[in-house]
């Protein structure tokens, strides 16, 4: 049974709780990714303008079979866009390439470009602002349901909280076994900001960890799925990725339950030493220890 629950937003909308990732699938493979991953029962696909793969992944949800409205589209304003025209600007490029009229979830990828990511100097607080204001007009004008962040760490959020028309739906975290941000978890339940977990699987880093795979073997399922729905008891939304179908179907096969004990022994499991080859990402190489 494929998993389909639902995550209420603040803004009065909801969100599937298990999402397909679409981060380093190529724009040829990205519809028919899309494809298979709605025919197996994914509800909801995360893209965004830096993936490069916005025309293939709108290929795939329009050529998909299943109704518009019963899928959940995201896609994330580029980091390096921090002024009101050029946020503007890209997000309607964004829904030209995707062939779509209105995203589900608009996003502001990063709260600093990628080569001052969590520079301590410059939170880029009034860019995001104006980065936001786009954002806001763009959901006034049909063109996003909801709108949210990424990357945004607290003072990052209260910025946007404080100052915004509109308070963030989410923010897209990176969040697994082995290094999940706990406080700031709690500090965006706090405020009604929904929490989605990126790289829930580690970016493939905690595939052959022995206490992940030891808890997962009690369970007899696989590492990926003990840490999807590890995620998803957390009370946040997974987006696992993967072109891989026999992956798709195995990522959305939860039904079990992880106990009490085991989340406790899931949530102390100690944090990786690196995302190995990954690690020059800086997603990655900034959050770790
Ligand atoms: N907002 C941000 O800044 C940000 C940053 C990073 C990621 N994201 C989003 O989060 C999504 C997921 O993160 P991610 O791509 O970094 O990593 P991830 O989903 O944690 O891990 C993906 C890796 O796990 C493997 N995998 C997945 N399911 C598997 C299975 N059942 N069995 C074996 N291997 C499996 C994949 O291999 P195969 O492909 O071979 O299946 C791939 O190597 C991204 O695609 C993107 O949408 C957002």
């Amino acid at each position: 049974m494929t998993y389909n629950e639902k995550i209420d937003l603040d803004d009065g909308t909801s969100i599937p709780a298990l999402g397909l990732g679409t981060w380093l699938i190529d724009d040829a493979d990205a519809a028919q990714a899309v494809e298979d991953a709605v025919s197996v029962g994914y509800r909801h696909v995360d893209t965004a303008q830096a993936y490069g793969n916005e025309a293939g992944v709108g290929a795939g949800i329009r050529r998909c079979g299943v109704p518009r409205e019963e899928l959940f589209v995201t896609t994330k304003v580029a980091a390096e866009n921090k002024s009101y025209d050029s946020a503007a600007a890209s997000i309607d490029e964004s829904l030209a390439r995707l062939g779509l009229d209105r995203v589900d979830l608009l996003i502001i990828h990063s709260p600093q470009p990628w080569a001052e990511f969590r520079a301590d100097d410059n939170h880029y607080y009034a860019e995001n602002l104006e980065v936001w204001r786009a954002m806001e007009d763009a959901r006034a004008a049909g063109k996003a349901r909801s709108i949210g962040v990424s990357n945004f760490l607290v003072d990052d959020l209260k910025n946007i909280i404080d100052n915004g028309r509109v308070r963030p739906a989410v923010n897209q975290v990176l969040a697994h076994v082995g290094n999940t941000p706990f406080e700031l978890i709690d500090f965006c339940t706090g405020n009604d900001v929904a929490v989605e977990a990126y790289s829930p699987v580690a970016h493939g880093a905690i595939l052959n960890d022995d206490e992940v795979l030891a808890v997962a073997a009690a369970y007899g399922v696989s590492v990926p799925q003990l840490c999807i729905r590890y995620i998803l008891q957390l009370g946040l939304v997974a987006l696992p990725k993967t072109a891989n179908r026999s992956h798709m179907e195995q990522n959305a096969a939860l039904d079990f339950t992880i106990s009490e004990d085991d989340m406790a022994r899931l949530r102390a499991v100690k944090p990786l030493e690196s995302y190995g080859e990954h690690s020059f990402f800086p997603v990655f190489s900034t959050q770790l220890g």
